[in-house]
Formats: structure tokens, C-alpha cells, sequence
């Protein structure tokens, strides 16, 4: 898909809420490397990399002159103000990220991701600018899939045909679970319903695991790039619960594409909610990653068992048609390719004594290999 960048006449005011995060440093580096956006960082730097993430953006082209940091809470609902006033387009990713620690502090949990996205949508809505508005929800509002044995076979099969039968859309049923579940399902309602109710054009993305390069690898973030570096640390893997969840994964650079598409397209998109994620290709059980990794990162896996977390879907793939069909997205790279991506980036920027040249994922070599873990 051939997405047009920005005109160099383009006056794009961007205003990224957790952009010193993951996806935030990502996207905000994209913005900068593809288009002529001004883009503005609004971050508590929480999260314990973000300095790092900041330094890395002021690399990027025309930083000093095109970004903006403002180090600063979204639970303060003067700063969220003042920052959306000037914004013509917002992309909102700061939360509180864990289903553990929202049980172990649910205030925090309630504060940050329903508070602070309630100040979020009602500085947009009092700017009067109808700002375009972008929130990432997450998979874990809809109810648990429990998987029968008999779902089992037709998952298997599906797996091989790459079918998305079984994938979840967007009507599945919500059914918030723990705080985490309830916070972000509060803000993705109320982010939903400001476009119904006040016409703000708002987009909710509904992820499943985002993974890639500079991801922090805690345990509050990505089981994904947790797995990978501790392997590549020689540590080992604690695998929650008894590996069988299945779960898709997309690639970090794939959801900068959609939103990307998700602005292109906002004729469309406006006021609708959206299920991304890697879907029926991008599928794998957490056993069979550990596989993968060590097939494609050749490296020694070590993993124990650990008594399953609050909150585990046993089984999450994401349905993505509908956002397909207004935008014409499709995710590119394989789970191997996101391994390889994270393994490399790993290599390249903390541990040189890595060899130089890890092996070229070879997707089915790598899946049937993985297969023999799992069973
Ligand atoms: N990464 C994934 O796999 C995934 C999956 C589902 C949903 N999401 C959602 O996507 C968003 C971004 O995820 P991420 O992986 O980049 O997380 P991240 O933790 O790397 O980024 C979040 C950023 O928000 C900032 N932040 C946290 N609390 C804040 C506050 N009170 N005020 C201001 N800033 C604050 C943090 O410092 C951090 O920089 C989150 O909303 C998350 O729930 C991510």
C-alpha cells in the first residue's frame, strides 16, 4: 500500500500522550523521518527507558526544531489543556500497562487510564478544533475465549490455512476483567462515544501484543520482547501459566503503517473502533515462541514455569478485516521477522559480542520446528 506522506505545505501539529514510550518513540520518529508534522511529547517519563527513547528521537531529522517535549502527568488536567489547544491531531498511548499492577494499586490504575483519558477527550472536545483524536485500547476488554478441545482441532487446522475464522471482531462481546480491563475499557468507551456524542474524530485501536525494537522487555509490557531478552541475556524464560496460550503478534513498524492509514483514510475512520494486531498468519503459542526464538536467534533457551497471571486469555487472535476494508492495511512482517527485528536491534545496540550475522528467519522452517516444542 502506497501511503502519501505529508505535502511539504502540511501544517500538522501532533501531540503524542506517552510518546517517550514504545509505540509513542516509534511513532513520533516516523512522523519526523516521513512527514513535515510538528510533533509534541507529552510524557511523565514513567516508564523507566524513556530517556533513552527521547535521546534516540533528538536524532531524527529536523528534531530540534520540530519536537517539543512537556514532561507531565495526564492526571493533570491544566497540562492536558494547555497541550491539546495547539494540536491538530492527538495519538494518546499513555497508560498504566499492567493487569498485575492494576490489581496491586487499582487507583493508580483508575486515575491514569480512565481519568487521564477522560481529561484527554474533553481538552479536545472544550478546544474546539475537532482535533483527530487516536487511542490504543486493547484486546483485554473483550470477554475470555475458552477454547474446548474440540476449538483446539479447529484452531490447529486454521493455523495451517492461515483462516481468520476464529479471530475476534470488533462485535465480540466486551467483558472487562480485573482493574486494567475496566480502565481501559472505560477510556475506550468514552474515547468511542466523544465521536458519537460531540463529533470529535476519534479512533479506537483495539491491540493485541505490539512488539519490536527498543521495547523495554518488563513484564508489565510485552511477554514478546521479555522472551527475547532474557534469552538473549542467558537468563531464563518464565513462562506464565503452561505455554499453550496462543496469541498473534505484530511487528511495531506494521501498527506505525496503520496509524498512518488511520489518518489517511479519516474520512472513514473517524467515530470507529478498530481490532490490530498481527491476526491468523502472526499466530503462535507461547511455548512455540521459545522454539522460534532459539531457532531463529540460534541461542539456548532456558524456561520455567510459573502459576498463570490474572487476566491470561488462553486464546486472543485479532480479526483486522474491517479496518482492511477501510484502509487497505494488511501487517507485513512474520513473527520470525519480528524475532529477528528485536534479536538484530538487541545485537546492534547492547551486546556487539553477539555475532554479527544472525541467520535469516526462514518462516516455515521456523514454525515446523517451534511445532515439535509445543506438542
Ligand atoms: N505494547 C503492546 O503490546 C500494547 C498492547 C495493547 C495495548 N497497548 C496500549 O498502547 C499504549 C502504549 O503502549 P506502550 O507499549 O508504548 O507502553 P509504554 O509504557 O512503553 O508507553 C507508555 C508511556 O506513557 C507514559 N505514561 C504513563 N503514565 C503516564 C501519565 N500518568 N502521564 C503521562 N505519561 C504517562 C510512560 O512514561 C510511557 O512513556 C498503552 O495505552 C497500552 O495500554 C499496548
Amino acid at each position: 500500500m502506497n501511503l502519501p506522506v505529508n505535502s511539504p505545505c502540511s501544517s500538522r501539529a501532533v501531540l503524542i500522550f506517552g510518546g517517550a514510550g514504545f509505540i509513542g518513540s516509534h511513532w513520533a520518529h516516523f512522523l519526523l523521518t516521513n512527514t513535515e508534522a510538528s510533533v509534541h511529547i507529552f510524557d511523565n517519563l514513567s516508564r523507566k527507558n524513556g530517556e533513552d527513547n527521547l535521546r534516540w528521537l533528538r536524532k531524527s531529522p529536523g528534531a530540534d526544531s520540530r519536537v517539543q517535549v512537556t514532561v507531565a502527568d495526564i492526571r493533570d488536567s491544566r497540562a492536558v489543556e494547555r497541550a491539546v489547544c495547539a494540536a491538530s491531531e492527538i495519538y494518546h498511548f499513555a497508560a498504566q500497562t499492567g493487569v498485575t499492577a492494576s490489581v496491586a494499586d487499582p487507583r493508580t490504575d483508575f486515575e491514569v487510564n480512565a481519568l487521564g483519558t477522560f481529561n484527554v477527550v474533553e481538552a479536545a472536545r472544550r478546544s474546539g478544533n475537532r482535533p483527530f483524536l487516536l487511542f490504543t485500547s486493547t484486546s483485554k476488554v473483550y470477554r475470555r475465549i475458552r477454547p474446548s478441545h474440540s476449538d483446539h482441532g479447529v484452531l490447529d487446522r486454521n493455523f495451517q490455512a492461515g483462516s481468520n475464522s476464529v479471530s475476534v471482531v470488533e462485535s465480540q462481546t466486551l467483558d472487562f476483567h480485573f482493574p486494567y480491563g475496566c480502565s481501559k475499557g472505560m477510556a475506550d468507551q468514552y474515547v468511542h462515544d466523544y465521536a458519537r456524542t460531540f463529533g470529535v474524530p476519534t479512533v479506537v485501536f483495539r491491540l493485541s501484543a505490539v512488539a519490536g525494537p527498543r521495547q523495554s522487555g518488563s513484564d508489565d509490557q510485552s511477554w514478546v520482547s521479555r522472551f527475547i531478552l532474557s534469552a538473549l541475556e542467558r537468563e531464563p524464560v518464565f513462562i506464565y501459566g503452561n505455554g499453550r496460550q496462543i496469541r498473534d503478534v505484530l511487528a511495531v513498524g506494521d501498527l506505525l503503517r496503520a496509524f498512518a492509514a488511520a489518518y489517511e483514510y479519516r474520512e472513514k475512520t473517524a467515530g470507529q473502533i478498530y481490532n490490530i494486531g498481527g491476526g491468523a498468519a502472526n499466530v503462535v503459542s507461547l511455548a512455540e515462541f521459545i522454539g522460534l526464538i532459539a531457532t531463529v536467534l540460534n541461542v539456548r533457551v532456558e524456561y520455567r514455569f510459573h502459576p498463570a497471571r490474572p487476566g491470561d486469555q488462553p486464546v486472543y487472535i485479532t480479526n483486522f478485516s474491517k479496518f482492511t476494508k477501510h484502509t487497505e492495511w494488511l501487517p507485513e512482517r512474520s513473527v520470525e521477522q519480528i524475532v529477528y527485528d528485536i534479536g538484530n536491534w538487541y545485537r546492534s545496540s547492547k551486546a556487539p559480542s553477539i555475532p554479527a550475522q544472525l541467520p535469516i528467519p526462514a518462516s516455515t522452517v521456523a514454525r515446523d520446528a517451534i511445532r515439535q516444542i509445543a506438542s
